[in-house]
């Protein structure tokens, strides 16, 4: 099974950020800085959490990656099998399924808009409503699921097109603690099955632990990167080790005391 060590340091990034900056402007006609000098290099096959307080930028950056917002300053590189937008599927904390839609063929929606057959699709589709629990309820529209089993099928929506980056914003953060705790670890079997790349927002420094080969931790006014952990903990990782208590309070430390 691979590990975080296995990922390859020496390859090309798959995504590479040069001092990205963007700024809005507010009603009062004030600006707010909500990305400055973003410098970031995301591996091939690595899970990124990028933590931070809420208002630091975390979804502005994502949008950015994702080709829905601009940035107003620096660079983006993406490799080819990613370039803006392009096998690039997105998660956000509020499911975004098409309620008219039946599970299954919102599953099988990405792979439609990609002319894929019917039949392959309808395959494909109950594969991954497998690897996410919820055969049986194929045929059923969003409503009738629960908030954790919406997220389930959001997440096999997102994979079924096989992306090789995947986005999350705070996926999990409207579901209950154990419904949590179910759908980390489930993300976390798919990761390493299929090793597509992860970029995770939290603001939650537990669940970026239990996540991430890497945190990024976010400071704000102007959102910014203060600190990045390269996660040394084996996994299934538990919370009673010592060293996830240690890595827990340096990281609340960068959170409270901003750049090194
Ligand atoms: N479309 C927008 N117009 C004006 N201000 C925005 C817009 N989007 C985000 N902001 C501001 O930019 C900052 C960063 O926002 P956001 O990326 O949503 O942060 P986070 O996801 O970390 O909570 C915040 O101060 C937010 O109010
Ligand atoms: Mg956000």
């Amino acid at each position: 099974m691979p590990t975080d060590a296995s990922i390859r340091r020496e390859d090309s990034p798959l995504l590479e950020l040069k001092g990205v900056g963007k700024k809005f402007w507010s009603e009062s006609g004030t600006t707010v800085a909500a990305l400055s000098g973003i410098d970031l290099e995301v591996r091939r096959g690595e899970f990124v959490t990028l933590l931070g307080a809420t208002g630091c930028g975390k979804t502005t950056l994502l949008n950015i990656v994702a080709g829905i917002a601009e940035p107003d300053a620096g660079q983006i590189r993406m490799s080819d099998d990613v370039a803006v937008g392009r096998n690039v599927a997105y998660v956000f904390q509020h499911y975004t399924l098409f309620p008219w839609r039946t599970t299954l063929s919102n599953v099988a929606f990405g792979l439609q808009m990609r002319g894929v057959p019917r039949r392959r699709r309808k395959t494909l589709a109950s594969e991954l409503l497998a690897k996410v629990g919820l055969t049986g309820f194929e045929n059923v529209r969003p409503h009738e699921l629960s908030g954790g089993m919406r997220q389930r099928a959001a997440i096999a929506q997102a994979l079924a097109i096989d992306p090789a980056l995947l986005l999350m914003d705070e996926p999990f953060g409207a579901v209950d603690d154990s419904t949590r705790i179910e759908l980390q670890q489930m993300l976390i079997d798919l990761w390493q099955d299929k090793r597509m790349t992860v970029l995770f927002v939290t603001h939650n420094i537990d669940e970026a632990i239990l996540l991430g080969s890497r945190i990024v931790v976010f400071g704000d006014r102007p959102g910014r990167i203060v600190h990045q952990f390269e996660v040394d903990l084996p996994r299934p990782r538990v919370r009673s080790l010592p060293r996830f208590t240690e890595l827990f309070l340096d990281i609340r430390n960068a959170l409270s005391a901003g750049p090194e």
